[in-house]
């Protein structure tokens, strides 16, 4: 008790400070999202998230040897395809604009950077919904046969994991069997297993061109007012075969990702979505917060809540910071 604790002790120096740090992220916790355009010959800007960009396809070996130099393990692909239709056949198609990218990734980067795909479907279809659509709803048995292709061309390709993110019921189960039946046994799954109906997803959708042209997504994605939903949803993950789980969006189920963890004991991790970076750059922009103190923050509070991995658009600031400092 006071006066013989204090606890300002061990707070004194910076150094003394260092010593007791409890949580310390590194860029290897770090995946990179990249999106991937097939209309494009030169590097776009994407307006709703300043510094990121939509590359084209002869643009991303460059992208991706930055992120190798960075010390950053892993890259998340999204495709942006030339054409889409209802069933979103190009992002099955053994050509389509991802299946390409893994190629020459993994052709030249070979083992010194993972190469995780999204398994979604939203980016490819003629609606922007994750599956097959009929009648206005979503219909599930049929979309798991699409996943699976999607699956199977990206593991041909050569991808190390799949990251299947529509939340379709047994989607886990159906990528699972198939892949294995394929003989791609090694392929990991990293599941989007609680993903919500979220706002925060909003720069994403433009940059990806995935917004849904009638209604929204929450009669797949859950409700984030449903935390016991969310632990159920990762245990049935865990039970179809998931190796990875995930938490979308970071910042807004911390408590989730906590739980998570704790109840798993899992490589979890979680996924600090196109909004919650979105809002950081542009308060920064304006001289309202410290963008960089704040994304540290943020980025440690994910640790400190249980996540192993942190899918993140500031990867590469973060990983430059922490070397310079
Ligand atoms: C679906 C997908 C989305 C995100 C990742 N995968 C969009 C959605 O569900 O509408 C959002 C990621 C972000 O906001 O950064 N393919």
């Amino acid at each position: 008790m006071f006066p013989k604790v204090r606890m300002r002790r061990l707070r004194r120096t910076s150094r003394i400070r260092d010593l007791v740090k409890e949580t310390v992220f590194s860029s290897k916790d770090f995946i990179y999202p990249i999106f991937i355009d097939e209309n494009i010959e030169a590097p776009e800007k994407i307006e709703a998230m300043p510094g990121q960009y939509r590359h084209p396809l002869n643009n991303v070996v460059e992208e991706a040897k930055e992120l190798v130099q960075l010390d950053i393990p892993a890259v998340l692909l999204f495709g942006i395809p030339k054409n889409k239709d209802e069933t979103g056949s190009s992002a099955y198609d053994k050509d389509g604009i991802i299946q390409q990218a893994i190629r020459s990734l993994k052709g030249e980067l070979g083992d010194s950077l993972s190469v995780i795909t999204d398994i979604c479907l939203c980016e490819y279809t003629s609606h922007g919904h994750c599956g097959i659509v009929d009648n206005g709803r979503l219909l599930n048995d049929p979309t798991l046969e699409l996943l699976e292709r999607i699956a199977v061309s990206h593991a041909e390709a050569g991808a190390d994991i799949v990251a299947p993110s529509g939340m379709i019921d047994g989607q886990v189960h159906s990528i699972r069997e198939v892949l294995d039946k394929k003989g791609f046994t090694d392929v990991v799954i990293m599941a989007y297993s609680a993903k919500f109906a979220s706002s925060f997803y909003g720069p994403f959708r433009d940059a990806a061109r995935s917004a849904p042209s009638f209604g929204d997504r929450s009669e797949y994605q859950m409700d984030y007012a449903n935390g016991d939903e969310a632990i159920r949803e990762v245990e049935l993950d865990v039970k179809e075969g998931a190796d990875i789980i995930m938490i979308k969006p970071a910042l807004s189920n911390l408590d989730l990702i906590y739980r998570v963890k704790k109840v798993f004991r899992l490589p979890t991790a979680a996924y600090n979505v196109s909004g919650e970076y979105s809002m950081i750059k542009a308060a920064g922009e304006k001289g309202w917060i410290d963008e960089k103190r704040v994304a540290y923050e943020v980025l440690t509070a994910i640790k400190r809540a249980g996540a192993d991995i942190i899918i993140t658009y500031f990867a590469k600031d973060a990983a430059r910071w922490s070397r310079d400092k």
